[in-house]
């Protein structure tokens, strides 16, 4: 499926609460996380860029990242999410290639992708897999109990 990337602007705040509610996969605190997160954006904080994927006006996935505080060139992919009923037709990868090729485009080096490895977020883990991400950490139980923190990289000056 082809639909247009675009940064995501306050009328698609209601949007994106819903479409990450919906994946099922996020807690309700994490969801609120992620509207805090598009807020901050939407008033100027470049520490959290978004990018949007949309079918006309409808957003339809998004990615949220930005700089991983005091390191030279490595960013955080904090984000990412793609509309249910659309999973799986390649708007992810759409996506994770424009965070990448924007990153690249002013000297980001390193992606780090912080995930859980509860077994609902297998076909994330293998999304970053087959996309060239490195499983390099896990902590134990860092989520709760038994939901282990996984930690992926993508080294981009191997890559391009
Ligand atoms: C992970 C996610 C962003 C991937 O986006 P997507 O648009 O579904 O991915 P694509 O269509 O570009 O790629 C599909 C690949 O991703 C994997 N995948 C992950 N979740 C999938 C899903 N629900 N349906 C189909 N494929 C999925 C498959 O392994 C598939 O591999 P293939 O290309 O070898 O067939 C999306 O499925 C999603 O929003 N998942 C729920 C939220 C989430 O896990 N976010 C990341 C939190 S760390």
């Amino acid at each position: 499926m082809s639909c247009s990337l675009r940064p995501v602007g306050r009328a698609h705040r209601a949007r994106l609460e819903t479409l990450v509610r919906d994946t099922g996969l996020f807690r309700e605190a994490e969801v609120r996380t992620a509207v805090e997160l598009l807020d901050e954006a939407l008033d100027g904080d470049d520490d959290y860029r978004f990018v949007g994927a949309f079918d006309g006006n409808e957003l339809v996935g998004y990615a949220c990242y930005g700089p991983t505080p005091d390191t030279l060139g490595t960013f955080d992919l904090y984000w990412i999410a793609v509309d249910r009923q659309r999973q799986g037709s390649g708007i992810g990868t759409e996506l994770v290639t424009a965070v990448e090729q924007a990153l690249s485009a002013v000297g980001g080096r390193l992606i780090v992708v912080e995930t859980s490895s509860r077994a609902e977020y297998d076909p994330t883990r293998r999304f970053y897999e087959a996309r060239g991400y490195e499983r390099t950490a896990t902590i134990p139980g860092y989520y709760a109990p038994g939901d282990d923190l996984v930690i992926y990289i993508k080294d981009l000056t191997r890559w391009t």
